[in-house]
């Protein structure tokens, strides 16, 4: 809830799915993400300084020059045809091999999230998520009142060999999925290695298990050698979720969805309830960009910079953090995920940083299980190389402090 709404007169009217939403710490801390004196690698804004003007204005003449009255028109619920066959194109890039008609176009992948929930999960029902998830993940699962089963990551994504050990015990109905971000994991910054992709498949097939396989990230492989997604297997089990907001803009909300015909055609009925169709406008802008090379243009210059970024803040946390702190090593992406001390609570320490002109998100908010009071998430997109430096330093004190806080108050002796 909004710090300004205290008391809420219409509690009584609202359905039990809204009632188990909860506001997420990310959207509380756009406020001070906002805030121009605040070091922010709280959001996970991509940097969309790489959009040169000319460029968006010839794709946008391009659209006006295509059809001006069908761009400012309602479109089919599926998406534009065209649109799906440049999606097709990108997914190509991955070694996905997509039929175009197996396509369906969302308002941001996050509306395909969405949709999942609600076509394939009923009250009570059991899913299966990583932990740490993506937290937008979180909200759009928890209305629909699943229990969510967490496996926790380690440096190679998903360990499947758990995720057996919980089914071989499992007694109930099965799970309805499992939901993997298999590259450059938002928040944990881990890959999924290829043999264990491979063994998730087969599980997937032994045990007629549906993979959700969220994948906003996988072109965006600064380094190392990129490991093809579950779907260019061409599996029954997987519905691969896609977006354009991290390698063209999260503004024009362009996502999708693409998987067996009878779950894409059962999303595409709901989504028509839900907003009729994406923006036609910003379909035809997507199409055209992608259509005239200028995504490939522009991946180029992101995994540059965010290359530089990471690296910045690689060598930030090894000079300012203090020991007994680890983090990941992304080969791609836009997030560290750091675990501190265990006696530290980064929720806690929250407001301390804010104070420093500091932020970042607190590691609970993307558990289901309560667990990651010690962890936090780093975005290395959005600030530059020098801002970095200087957020770095600035947490490493206020860690510091809390460290020197907890030794003299003799915490550490019980
Ligand atoms: C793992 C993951 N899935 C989905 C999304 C949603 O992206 P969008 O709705 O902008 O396509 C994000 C955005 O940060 C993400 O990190």
């Amino acid at each position: 809830m909004s710090p300004e709404i205290i008391f809420d007169p219409y509690t009584k009217l609202y359905s039990e799915a809204s009632s188990l939403m909860r506001s997420s710490a990310v959207r509380e801390l756009m406020s001070v993400i906002g805030r121009e004196d605040v070091i922010s690698f709280g959001g996970g804004l991509p940097f969309t300084g790489a959009l040169p003007p000319e460029d968006i204005n010839d794709v946008m003449r391009s659209v006006m020059e295509k059809g001006m009255a069908e761009a400012f028109q309602y479109g089919e619920t599926e998406g534009r045809d065209e649109l799906k066959r440049e999606l097709a194109v990108i997914m190509g890039q991955e070694g996905i091999d997509a039929d175009p008609e197996h396509v369906l176009v969302t308002t941001g992948s996050q509306q395909a999230l969405d949709l999942l929930a609600r076509i394939l999960i009923d009250s009570g029902d059991d899913i299966i998520i990583e932990g740490p998830t993506y937290l937008g993940a979180l909200a759009a699962f928890r209305p629909a009142g699943p229990h969510m089963r967490t496996i926790h990551l380690d440096t190679e994504g998903l360990p499947v060999a758990d995720l057996e050990r919980v089914l071989d015990e499992w007694s109930g109905p099965a799970p309805k999925f499992v939901y993997v971000v298999p590259n450059f994991h938002n928040p944990a910054g881990v890959t999924m290695s290829p043999e264990r992709r491979e063994r998730l498949l087969e599980v997937a097939e032994e045990r007629d298990l549906l993979i959700i396989e969220d994948n906003p990230y996988g072109l965006l492989r600064f380094e190392g050698k990129s490991v093809p997604p579950m779907a260019s297997s061409g599996s029954r089990h997987v519905v691969y979720l896609g977006t354009l907001s991290k390698i063209v803009s999260p503004g024009i909300r362009i996502g999708w969805a693409y998987g067996p015909p009878p779950i894409i055609d059962r999303l595409a009925t709901l989504k028509q309830g839900a907003d009729l169709c994406s923006s036609t406008l910003n379909q035809m802008f997507a199409e055209e960009y992608i259509r005239l090379g200028y995504w490939e243009k522009n991946l180029d210059v992101l995994k540059r910079v965010y290359l530089s970024r990471r690296n910045a803040m690689l060598s930030a946390l090894e000079k300012n953090f203090p020991e007994g702190s680890r983090w990941t090593r992304p080969e791609g992406g836009l997030f560290i995920w750091v675990t501190l001390p265990e006696f530290l609570d980064t929720e806690k320490m929250l407001p301390l940083a804010i104070n420093q002109k500091v932020a970042y998100v607190p590691g609970t908010a993307f558990y289901a299980d309560g667990t990651g009071a010690n962890q936090m998430r780093l975005n290395f997109s959005y600030a530059d190389e020098e801002l970095i430096a200087e957020g770095i330093k600035r947490l490493g004190k206020v860690i510091r402090k809390e460290i020197e806080l907890y030794h003299s108050l003799g915490l550490d002796k019980g």
